[in-house]
């Protein structure tokens, strides 16, 4: 639309970019596909933003919303229930792993992150450790952008405009193999390796003062990175070791985009808390919760004790009742079911581009991929800064898109494609993809 940059500020976007041209403007969606304002179609590889798990065009997810809305548009979780809350509440306890049972509704992922530091803080002050109160994260790893979560976020450029931040968050090592500083020809040795840099990270600030870990699944920006094996399972050993809180970051990785409805059970680890947003209501309506174990509700269930925090949107009952409506369709349909059966089929699909000379590694797990793209695949040599400028910025995504395929070209790590299309994409669409990322990276090889 040509008036879109007038009033409208997007979100993480080079607004002056679209001074020349017209912003894309997406007016509709069907399944795996979406449609811009001239009628031309897109898959839509990175399901909106991680979100759109179900796909698009589901009525009966809309018609759940104008219900709930015409019977009860809103009253807050503040000392009320509402009975949609109450149900997905139960409803997530059931899918959780572990003794996960205690459900904080927020409006999004950063709302979810923010109140899980706040409560790893708020647990350790009532439990007579009050000096508890630093997280460890990864380098580059995005856990959301409001004050607190974006101290945990570990990529620096979208954080120097915003600082000083907020205090206590350290950062280790990411887990990256392909490009792994020690232990490069062995996954298990890294995976032990990268976990050990969390105990080190302890051991340097002080245990006494370290209150919870915050990690991904499969860690996304900047590369996509499934875990290696091993990691988690000694990083919960070290966790237990040093009583810091695991708090496994889902906002992308929850509601099958692992094959599971939680990262954690994909990868067999309990964490103390799970983070998670997105795909809960595939996007029909906004929601985001940190689920907590019972042990960490304990301590406020006293006669006089509180969670002293809470959003108004938080737990909208439009958003519970489409969120269950969400669940019910992935039940029936079994989404996650679907995803599990049809990944291997995702993964070597996309793994047929190998034989382009710029795709150096395709890595990921579910329906959750990243292809980094390489100068030179045998030395794993990566752009330099002016020409992931051309390369990423001034073409790729673009041309992607202008060739039919919405999905991200992120070099906020090394350069990555990533795609995450919704949960019930299969052979035809894969192909789709393949193809379409066949042209495009030709193109881009031969422009460089
Ligand atoms: C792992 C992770 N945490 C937190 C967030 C922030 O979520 P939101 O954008 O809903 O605030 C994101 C967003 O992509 C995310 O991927």
């Amino acid at each position: 639309m040509a008036n879109a940059t007038d009033h409208l500020w997007m979100h993480f976007t080079r607004m002056a970019s679209y001074s020349a041209g017209e912003v894309p403007t997406i007016v509709r969606g069907e399944g795996a596909y979406v449609w811009d304002a001239q009628g031309r179609r897109y898959l839509d590889g990175l399901a909106g933003l991680f979100v759109v798990n179900a796909g698009h065009g589901r009525t009966e997810l809309a018609e759940a919303a104008a219900k709930q809305a015409g019977e009860l548009a809103y009253f807050p979780l503040w000392s009320y229930a509402h009975p949609k809350a109450v149900e997905l509440a139960e409803k997530i306890s059931s899918l959780t792993p572990g003794d996960l049972n205690r459900v904080f509704f927020t409006t999004g992922g950063s709302e979810a992150v923010e109140a899980a530091w706040k409560l790893a803080r708020a647990y350790f002050k009532r439990t007579g450790q009050p000096n508890k109160y630093k997280v460890i994260s990864r380098y580059i790893a995005y856990h959301g952008t409001s004050m607190g979560a974006l101290s945990i976020t570990g990529l620096p450029g979208i954080k120097s405009d915003f600082e000083p931040l907020v205090p206590g968050a350290i950062k280790v090592p990411n887990t990256n193999f392909y490009r792994a500083p020690e232990h490069g020809d062995s996954p298990e040795a890294f995976g032990r390796w990268a976990a050990d840099e969390i105990g080190r990270a302890i051991e340097r600030e002080g245990p006494d003062t370290v209150a919870a870990v915050f990690l991904e699944p499969v860690q996304n920006s900047g590369g996509c990175f499934p875990p290696p094996p091993g990691y988690f399972e000694r990083v919960r050993e070290i966790c237990d070791a040093y009583d810091v809180l695991l708090v496994s970051d889902e906002v992308i990785c929850s509601w099958g985009r692992l094959g599971e409805y939680f990262g954690a059970v994909r990868y067999g680890y309990q964490p103390d808390i799970i983070t998670t947003a997105k795909g809960i209501t595939s996007g029909y309506a906004p929601l985001g919760a940190m689920i907590a174990s019972d042990r960490l509700m304990e301590p406020f269930l006293t006669e006089t004790g509180m969670f002293a925090h809470g959003v108004t949107f938080g737990g909208h009952p439009v958003s519970c009742a489409v969120a269950l409506a969400n669940l019910e369709v992935f039940a029936r349909e079994d989404l996650v079911g679907h995803v599990r059966a049809n990944e291997d089929a995702f993964r070597s699909t996309l793994e047929k581009l190998y034989d382009l000379p710029i795709v150096g590694d395709v890595r990921g797990d579910g329906y959750f991929y990243g292809i980094e793209l390489v100068k030179d695949k045998t030395t794993r040599e990566t752009f330099d800064e002016a020409e992931s400028e051309r390369l990423l910025r001034g073409f790729l995504s673009t041309a992607l898109f202008q060739a039919g395929l919405y999905c991200r070209a992120d070099d906020r790590g090394d350069p990555v494609v990533q795609l995450a299309p919704p949960l019930i994409a299969e052979q035809q669409h894969f192909d789709e993809i393949e193809q379409i990322l066949r042209t495009v990276l030709t193109e881009a090889w031969a422009r460089l």
